[in-house]
């Protein structure tokens, strides 16, 4: 189901922008981006870089308070945040079923949270803290991506 899997470490935040950019140059809509990484390991910061390449009409914030922030772009960017979330299933009252069908990008911060209703053809994206400026990504895609 994920044939494509990618290694990629970036050295400054910079770099995850313009890998988000990179990404976002590639994605159809109804695509879920499932961002997982601890606290400060970058998926805002990737996210701010998916959203200015689809010109979004507001930058990337973090969507912790509201549990989702909405985007106007080149396509619609559905940005939500489960940090918050106790129960997988208080992301259904928020929509999250329709927002799958509304011809957008959606993104998810601490999806495990949400595990059992994520689609089966997310892209997976993993973030790790190496030291200060330095972030290893591995991604793991249904489809073939170009990141170079
Ligand atoms: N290579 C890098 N890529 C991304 N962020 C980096 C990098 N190096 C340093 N940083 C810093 O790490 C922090 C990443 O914050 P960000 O809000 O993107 O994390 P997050 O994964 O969304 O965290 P949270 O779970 O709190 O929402 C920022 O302060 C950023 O400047
Ligand atoms: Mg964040």
């Amino acid at each position: 189901m994920k044939p494509f899997r990618y290694r990629l470490r970036t050295r400054s935040p910079r770099e995850t922008v313009a890998l988000g950019e990179r990404l976002a140059a590639q994605l159809e809509p109804d695509r879920v981006l499932a961002l997982y990484g601890d606290l400060a390991a970058g998926k805002t910061t990737l996210s701010k870089g998916i959203c200015s390449y689809l010109n979004a009409d507001q930058p990337a914030t973090s969507p912790t308070f509201t549990l989702i922030n909405e985007y106007r772009g080149d396509l619609p960017v559905f940005h939500f945040d489960c940090y918050r979330i106790k129960h997988p299933d208080e992301i259904l009252l928020l929509g999250f079923e329709e927002y799958l069908e509304a011809r957008g990008i959606v993104l998810i911060e601490w999806p495990e949270r949400i595990a059992q209703h994520l689609p089966a053809d997310s892209i997976d994206i993993f973030m790790r803290v190496v030291n200060e400026h330095t972030r290893d990504i591995e991604i793991l895609s249904p489809v073939e991506l170009e990141l170079l």
